[in-house]
């Protein structure tokens, strides 16, 4: 996934690494390789580096920074040549792990002039101390654990070029100080909590060309900083910033990147029109309050590599102008209120993310495209109406395409077999697709997710995806797929969840090896049969203990969730089983290991190998016509939180082993044939009474449905569920017999003109009741 890194130049690190710690090193190594021919080191300077390793106990790390050699050939030190005085301390990343005093040795060394103490476990506030250091132009102390302000005393550094105090617990205001110093040209304070504005003293830096504030507490309105002609990189995302749309800053002619992201800039994005070329490549304003219509004039940018606008009330139609600019790659506008036309030249972008605004509509595609490179293309929903347009076909490096929750029609071209090659996920979820999902995926070995649910598929699903060797998901949900059991789809490897809910899949199971199941929701179709004694005994996935790989979902999507931050990229929610919530794809991990069979016509004895699934979270096999006993081995489902056998022909005892199962929070054993005692468990008596309902004989609900219903809670109904439960007993005594093997309750029902209703309870698990009402 490489590729959906939006190019690094713009962040802190490289820039700032390319620039001036290169020059730092050269200059450094050239001391180094001069210093043994000169001057000797003086003592005092000696005697006060030793100080400042005895202070910080650096006897392992500093083994060279020993008195019988000149101290200008320690590790990390460089000495001036005329003089013999240290200019330079070097020490990144050696664990200094102590906090600096105000008197340390450090201080003696009054003629460095570089002093790099990055990522040394340094704690502790920074002494004002720091003030004596008078010739340093470059002071790093970044990733440490330093606390408190900036000392005041930071304005005495007044040759300084660089400061680097990134990822530090600093507070407090940006010292006024900070803009007596004049020579600075990359100042980097994020990742701290400083709070209140930037100073106006800051207007003095004019040779500043790298300011990165970004992830502090900074707030109020930017100053004017139009005067600072020689920036290049600003960066003020993260902060807590209101006011109009800082337009001035954009007069500056030298800014090649600006980063305005998670903000509360509000108002209208305007530029002035500039007239020299420029530089721009990278501007983020994604994540604030900016609404009215995205102006033409960004089109004058054309350098622009990157425009990220998501997460702001943006309207109008995307400007045509926009098309000529040729070096544009990521184009982010998720969740806005734009309209109209998806041009269709994004596709020569790398990265396209238009989703959750009103787009209506492809572009015309007249224009003939040299490059047609998109790798990430998400126009999921929007108001995108009609069959998809041609060119979908022609994206022959898209790695990732969404298009789920629009009105899309039609086919689902069998061209887009040419796409396949390339594909990662294809998601086209919540749409009005037709026909058959067409056999193209013989080439699509990268595939890793499919979600064609809720849509109006028929036919059977293609044989062609048993070649998606990397297949983790298959969601089909929801359509009018005839087919039977897909048992070949066991040789995928990687498959974690198969959801084939709603549709029309027929016929019975035969045993079949799944071995990276997590996920199984065949419910709600016409399966029908027994399931063999052994049917459960190779699904390897839900009998152990998941290793480490947690990564499956949408592609990477943590990872790229993180890279693409400044994005604001978001991957449509995805559901999962129908749990009255949509669960985020991204939070199905290996704890989530599911079962779902319910309303089929499976039949015969629930099988005992059922119990070898031990990782086993939720288990629904309710609305079939399962007879027998219910298997002792479910006692062996330890990690159980939901069990769901209502509405079938289970007779005799609930196992009393059922009692053991700590994690269950909800259980129904409701319309079965079941008697005897009901185990006595915290789990079982935190059972409403309804889950027990309509069966033989249950003994001991007394704490459950209260003394006066013990006897037999199919005749004793809590007064306000009467009514329902009086529909029940209809229900039952008029078709409860009458439910044999192949028969689909559902289909009874509807052909007698009944309705069904199927009420989510949301306790976060499975529907827990099934209300039959008759009409
Ligand atoms: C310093 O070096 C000398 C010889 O080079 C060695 O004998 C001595 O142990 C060293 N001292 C320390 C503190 O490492
Ligand atoms: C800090 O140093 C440790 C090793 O001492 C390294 O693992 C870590 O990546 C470094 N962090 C940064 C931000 O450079
Ligand atoms: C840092 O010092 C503390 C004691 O001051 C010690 O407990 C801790 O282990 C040290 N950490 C490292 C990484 O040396
Ligand atoms: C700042 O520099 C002056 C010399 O210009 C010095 O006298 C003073 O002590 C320094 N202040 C601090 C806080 O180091
Ligand atoms: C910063 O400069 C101003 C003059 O511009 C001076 O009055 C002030 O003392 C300086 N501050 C520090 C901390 O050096
Ligand atoms: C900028 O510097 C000048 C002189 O160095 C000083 O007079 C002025 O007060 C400074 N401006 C700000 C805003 O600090
Ligand atoms: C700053 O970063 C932290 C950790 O990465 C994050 O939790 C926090 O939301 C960020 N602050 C802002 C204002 O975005
Ligand atoms: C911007 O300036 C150019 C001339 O420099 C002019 O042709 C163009 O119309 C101006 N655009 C706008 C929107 O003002
Ligand atoms: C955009 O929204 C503003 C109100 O925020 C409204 O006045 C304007 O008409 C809208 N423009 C379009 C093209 O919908
Ligand atoms: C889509 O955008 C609307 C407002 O523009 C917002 O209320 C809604 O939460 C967004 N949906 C998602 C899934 O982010
Ligand atoms: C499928 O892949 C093979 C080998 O990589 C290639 O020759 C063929 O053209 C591809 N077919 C399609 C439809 O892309
Ligand atoms: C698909 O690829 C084949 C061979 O690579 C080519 O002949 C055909 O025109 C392509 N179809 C589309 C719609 O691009």
């Amino acid at each position: 996934m490489a590729m959906m890194i939006p190019s690094q130049s713009y962040s802190y690190s490289s820039i700032v690494i390319s620039l001036y710690y290169f020059l730092f090193l050269i200059s450094f190594l050239l001391h180094t390789l001069a210093s043994p021919t000169l001057h000797h080191c003086h003592h005092s300077q000696r005697d006060a580096l030793l100080q400042f390793k005895n202070e910080f106990h650096l006897d392992a790390a500093l083994h060279s920074w020993n008195k019988s050699r000149d101290c200008c050939s320690w590790k990390g030190i460089t000495c001036d040549a005329k003089s013999g005085k240290v200019n330079s301390l070097y020490l990144d990343t050696i664990s200094l792990n102590n906090s600096l005093k105000p008197n340390s040795g450090l201080f003696k060394l009054h003629h460095l002039d570089s002093l790099s103490l990055r990522n040394c476990s340094l704690h502790g506030e920074i002494p004002s101390s720091l003030g004596n250091f008078l010739q340093l132009t470059l002071l790093d102390l970044s990733h440490n654990n330093l606390l408190g302000q900036i000392p005041l005393s930071i304005g005495n550094l007044s040759s300084l070029i660089v400061l680097d105090l990134w990822g530090n617990n600093l507070v407090g205001q940006v010292p006024v100080s900070l803009g007596n110093l004049t020579q600075l040209r990359y100042l980097i304070l994020s990742h701290n909590k400083l709070s209140g504005n930037i100073p106006v003293s800051f207007a003095n830096l004019t040779k500043l060309c790298e300011l990165y504030l970004q992830n502090n507490s900074l707030g109020s309105t930017l100053p004017d900083m139009s005067g600072l002609h020689n920036l290049e990189y600003f960066d003020v995302s993260e902060n807590s910033f209101i006011g109009p749309f800082p337009t001035s800053l954009f007069t500056i002619p030298s800014l090649i990147s600006v980063n305005l992201e998670r903000n509360h800039f509000k108002g209208a994005i305007k530029f002035r029109n500039v007239s020299s070329s420029s530089r721009f490549q990278f501007l983020n304003f994604a994540q604030n309050n900016l609404d009215g219509p995205i102006p033409e004039l960004i089109s004058q940018y054309h350098n622009l590599e990157e425009l990220h606008l998501s997460y702001n009330n943006l309207n109008g139609s995307i400007p045509k102008s926009l098309s000529k600019l040729f070096k544009l790659e990521y184009f982010c506008l998720t969740n806005n209120n734009m309209e109209g036309e998806v041009p269709s030249w994004i596709r020569r972008l790398t990265m396209v993310a238009f989703s959750n605004n009103s787009f209506n509509s492809f572009g015309p595609s007249s224009q003939v495209l040299d490059k047609t490179q998109v790798k990430w293309l998400d126009l999921s929903s929007n108001a995108l109406q009609g069959p998809l347009p041609r060119w979908i076909c022609k994206l022959t490096s898209v790695e990732i395409l969404i298009l789920s929750n629009n009105l899309l029609n039609g086919s689902i071209p069998p061209c887009l077999k040419n796409s396949t090659t390339s594909l990662t996920d294809l998601v086209l979820r919540n749409n009005s697709f037709s026909g058959t999902l067409p056999d193209i995926f013989n080439n699509a070995t990268k595939l890793i997710s499919l979600d064609v649910s809720r849509n109006q598929l028929e036919g059977e699903l293609p044989k062609s995806l048993i070649h998606c060797t990397r297949l983790q998901l298959l969601n089909v949900r929801s359509n009018r797929i005839k087919d039977t059991f897909p048992f070949w789809l066991g040789s995928l490897p990687s498959l974690h969840v198969l959801i084939l809910r709603s549709n029309k899949f027929h016929g019975p199971h035969v045993s079949t090896k799944f071995q990276s199941l997590r996920v199984i929701d065949v419910s709600h179709n016409d399966f029908t049969g027994t399931l063999p004694t052994f049917y459960f005994s190779e699904w390897l996935e839900m009998t152990t203990v998941g290793v480490e790989d947690d990564s499956f979902m949408i592609s990477d999507v943590p990872y790229m969730g993180k890279v693409l931050n400044a994005t604001a990229l978001y991957i449509s929610s995805m559901e999962i089983v129908n749990k009255g919530v949509e669960m985020e794809f991204k939070r199905i991990n290996q704890d989530y290991k599911t079962v779902d069979f319910s309303g089929n016509s499976f039949c015969g004895n629930i099988p005992e190998s059922i119990g070898l699934l031990k990782e086993l979270r939720h288990l629904n096999l309710s609305g079939n016509a399962f007879t027998g006993n219910i298997p002792q081995s479910l006692g062996d489902l330890t990690k159980l939180e939901s069990l769901d056998l209502s509405k079938n022909q289970l007779s005799g005892q609930i196992p009393q082993n059922l009692g053991g199962l700590s994690f269950v929070s909800t259980m129904n054993f409701s319309h079965n044939l079941l008697e005897g005692p009901v185990p006595r468990s915290t789990q079982f008596q935190g059972q409403s009474c309804s889950s027990f309902m309509d069966n033989l004989r249950l003994y001991g609900l007394e704490d459950i449905c209260g003394e006066t219903h013990v006897k037999n809670p199919v005749l004793e109904v809590p007064a306000e569920k009467e009514e329902q439960v009086v529909n029940w007993i209809a229900a039952v005594i008029a078709y409860g017999p009458g439910v044999f093997c192949g028969f689909v309750i559902g289909h009874i029902l509807t052909s007698r003109k009944h309705k069904i209703a199927i009420y989510d309870v949301i306790s976060e698990l499975f529907p827990v009741m099934i209300y039959v009402f008759l009409k």
